[in-house]
């Protein structure tokens, strides 16, 4: 991404100087220059024919395209203006090009307008001109004026990508047709970008760089911005460019076509550049607050780099120009972070850092905290779930907020383990299971491990009697017996005195099995526990709710007093009293239960894996009652896929509005999966809907 009219705002440090004047005689024109482009959008952008190859992608060689080098086309008309090295002024000081990041030409060609997003190069005062000199600048540059060229798309528009030049479509067109632009420049090296937007179709493009074929037969693409960059010496005072099609034969479709053109001097870099460049790119400690703490972290590193190198006697060009280059780019890599004030389900959610939340398959809700601060009790909601930084594998993340929007990092709350012997090793897991046994610590890297664990949907509840914070989790991963990732299907227990952590990892456990008077869906294997989710009833009494018997069937079961086992071991739960079945062969998972105005709601999701599919829900005036299938609460849900969303957790927030939070999975890249809030609307039966929003805010924030 280009920065420069940031980068330049940025650089307080450089009153950058008006631009040279009284740089030698200004040239004469030539006569055989026309004036003026013609600048009208032409109709015929939108009747080409798309022929996208995709075979090649833009930059590549055709592969048909054979391999004998073209013969340039010489220049008709107008060489050069006439000016002699000698009249031709110098490059401007170091502190100039340095804060204007070499920029000398920015050519926005074929546009008219008065200004530009990424600024104008130091010898240009417009967007593009004919051939002539800059009245800014005292420069001569410009195109080569013909009657074939013309400026197509928007050419009011200050954006590089928005106009460019095409061939006229009556246009006789001959082997010298092509743009043919020259640029005054004091002998020296420098660097080069021609840029293309948004042919009618795919083509081919050459370009001749002071009289010598630098870029031959190269592809560019529809709707795809491609740059062709390469450096080329000038010595007689100007470079010549000449863009093209060698191989346009009698072909429209193949009309070379040009967005934009970047001159930039190479400068030699030496300290005093390196000097320069840090004191250009400073940015005080209190700005960078309000700058992502990733981007933050490079850009200080670069900072220490650089400053490494510049006090150093020794250091290679090679040394200086790596630093100069990477402190740059840190320094325009420098991003502010978000602030939201509103919900956009699907769209990347950034923590108070910057960096994307990474609480999936989670669960919110509102808990005293102390106030890291102050040490006050404040209220805040807590956000915990899967870590997939990593992929597939992680850890527990919580995170906290005052207004639901904005979401602070409270830490991975529950690691998972990397080698057995960082259980023995490494001070944290050290001093977290002190006083576990050797077949303890067996036991915890082989259920919370990183290479072979699966740990899922956490939800955590806090225990009045104990203090303790419980989280319960969907703990998987190969058995004794069994390779596949899904196969202990067990509930995982991980206890912490602080919702901020550490937890420590109890056990998994498999939970209760299907009374022998009913039908087991999966008798193979008893007490699975796969997706899942915990409701505290308003008498204090637990429950865990999670897909058993092969997902087939949800189980509710009462938990214990202090929430951390079942309130009745499996072989003496008896049906009714400590466990129930929902809908045996359903299918259902994700379970997301809220109680409202005396009734539990129970929302669900097939099992299609990470593919999104239809929720339903079900209605209970009691939880171990009879519990009624009200089918899909999504209205105008079309694809019916819950909004593209498989559901964790119902919530009721501070303006009564209760929110759907579900996870739009991305199964190539975990750690970017989306988060889908709604509001839930309640009729006055009580019949739940949940439509889209783009973006919607709370009653009373
Ligand atoms: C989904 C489940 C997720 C995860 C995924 C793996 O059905 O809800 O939590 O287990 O399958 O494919």
């Amino acid at each position: 991404m280009r920065k420069t009219a940031r980068y330049r705002k940025l650089i307080s440090s450089f009153a950058i100087l008006a631009l040279l004047a009284g740089c030698g005689e200004k040239g004469d024109l030539d006569a055989t220059v026309s004036p003026g482009a013609q600048t009208s959008p032409d109709a015929s952008v939108t009747s080409g024919e798309d022929k996208t190859d995709k075979d090649v992608s833009p930059g590549e060689k055709d592969p048909g395209q054979d391999e004998a080098t073209p013969s340039i086309p010489a220049a008709q008309g107008l060489t050069y203006s006439g000016k002699d090295l000698s009249q031709i002024a110098p490059l401007p000081q170091k502190e100039e090009l340095v804060a204007n990041d070499f920029l000398l030409y920015f050519v926005n060609c074929a546009s008219a307008a008065s200004s530009s997003l990424d600024g104008f190069g130091l010898f240009q005062s417009v967007a593009d001109q004919p051939f002539g000199t800059d009245k800014g600048s005292g420069r001569d540059w410009g195109y080569l004026s013909a009657e074939y060229m013309q400026a197509q798309g928007d050419v009011e528009s200050a954006d590089r990508k928005a106009a460019k030049w095409g061939i006229a479509e009556d246009a006789v067109y001959g082997e010298d047709t092509g743009y043919r632009y020259y640029f005054e420049l004091p002998a020296g090296n420098y660097e080069v970008t021609c840029g293309f937007y948004d042919p009618f179709s795919p083509r081919n493009i050459d370009i001749s760089a002071e009289g010598k074929e630098v870029i031959s037969g190269q592809k560019i693409l529809k709707f795809k911005e491609t740059e062709f960059s390469f450096e080329t010496e000038v010595t007689d005072g100007e470079l010549d460019l000449f863009v093209y099609n060698a191989k346009r034969g009698q072909d429209a479709m193949q009309n070379p076509e040009l967005s934009y053109i970047i001159v930039r001097a190479v400068p030699e870099y030496d300290g005093e550049m390196l000097a320069m460049m840090l004191e250009a790119s400073g940015v005080s400690e209190e700005e960078l607050k309000e700058y992502r703490t990733v981007t933050v972290a490079k850009y200080k590193e670069s900072v220490a780099a650089a400053k490494k190198v510049a006090d150093s006697d020794s250091a290679s060009e090679g040394e200086i120009r790596e630093a100069y280059e990477n402190l740059k780019k840190a320094f325009e890599g420098l991003e502010k972070k978000m602030v939201y004030n509103a919900f956009t389900p699907g769209k990347t959610w950034q923590d108070t850092d910057g960096n994307k939340i990474q609480a999936h398959g989670g669960q919110v809700q509102k808990l005293t905290v102390l106030d890291k601060q102050t040490g006050e009790p404040v209220e805040k909601w807590w956000w915990v779930g899967e870590d997939k930084t990593k992929g597939y594998r992680g850890g527990i993340c919580a995170y906290s907020s005052f207004d639901l929007y904005n979401w602070e990092f409270e830490g991975v709350v529950m690691r998972n383990v990397t080698s057995r012997e960082e259980l023995d090793t490494d001070e944290y897991f050290k001093e977290l299971y002190a006083g576990y046994t050797k077949e303890q610590l067996d036991n915890v890297y082989r259920c919370i491990n990183d290479s072979t664990s699966v740990i899922e949907r956490p939800k955590m509840i806090h225990n009045e009697k104990t203090g303790q914070y419980l989280l319960w989790f969907h703990a998987d991963g190969p058995t004794e017996t069994s390779d596949a990732n899904y196969a202990a299907a067990s509930a995982g227990l991980a206890v912490s005195e602080t919702p901020y952590g550490p937890f420590r990892f109890v056990d998994r456990y498999r939970l209760n099995t299907c009374p022998e008077d009913q039908e087991d869906m999966y008798p193979q294997s008893k007490g699975m526990a796969r997706d899942m989710n915990l409701f505290v009833d308003d008498d204090g009494t637990a429950y865990i709710i999670y897909s058993s018997e092969e997902n087939l069937t949800i189980y509710i079961s009462k938990l214990n007093d202090t929430y951390d086992y079942l309130c009745t071991d499996p072989e003496k739960a008896v049906y009714g009293k400590d466990f129930i079945r929902l809908y045996p062969g359903a299918q259902r998972e994700a379970p997301a239960i809220i109680k409202r105005e005396g009734k539990y709601y129970l929302m669900t999701s097939g099992a299609t894996g990470w593919a999104p599919n239809q929720a339903r829900y079900w209605v209970a005036d009691e939880i171990f009652g009879e519990w009624v299938d009200m089918g899909d609460p999504c209205i105008g849900d079309d694809k019916r896929t819950t909004f593209d969303s498989q559901s964790t957790c119902i919530f009721l927030a501070d303006d009564g509005t209760v929110i759907y939070m579900g996870d739009r999975w991305n199964s190539d890249n975990l750690g970017d999966s989306r988060y889908i809030w709604l509001p839930v609307l309640f009729d006055d039966e009580g019949k739940m809907s949940i439509s889209w929003q783009d973006s919607w805010t709370l009653k009373n924030p």
